[in-house]
């Protein structure tokens, strides 16, 4: 993917969640919200290994893993509380993270 110009940073100083962002589409948007310009990307998964490794490959800089399963409710308000208490501000919460099944 190419960088954007600096008129599509449309991110510029954001600080964004992406749940499910160790793989899949969640990953694909951690890396878009980077080149936008996010200030930080917390990515919110249970795959350590996977999260930790997108994060390097964006950048710790800008972008960090954080083990969070959002089906508890804790867990996920223990990581916006980090988030506020790392950076200040949560602009951005992508709720990605899901299990597809089948409906009527
Ligand atoms: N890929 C598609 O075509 C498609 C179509 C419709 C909807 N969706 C939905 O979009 C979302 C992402 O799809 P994908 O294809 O990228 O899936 P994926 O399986 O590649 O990625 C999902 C990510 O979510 C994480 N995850 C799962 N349960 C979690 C939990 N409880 N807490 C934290 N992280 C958790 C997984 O570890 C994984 O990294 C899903 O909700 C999926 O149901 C996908």
């Amino acid at each position: 993917m190419t960088e954007p110009t600096m008129s599509l940073k449309k991110l510029q100083g954001k600080v964004a969640i992406v749940t499910g962002g160790a793989t899949g589409i969640g990953e694909g948007t951690a890396h878009l919200f980077a080149q936008h310009g996010a200030h930080a990307v917390v990515i919110a998964d249970v795959q350590d290994e996977k999260g930790r490794l997108v994060a390097a490959l964006i950048g710790l800089d800008r972008c960090s893993y954080y083990h969070c399963d959002v089906a508890d409710e804790e867990q996920v308000k223990a990581m916006v509380d980090w988030i506020m208490q790392t950076f200040g501000q949560l602009d951005i919460m992508f709720s990605n993270a899901g299990i597809a099944s089948s409906s009527d």
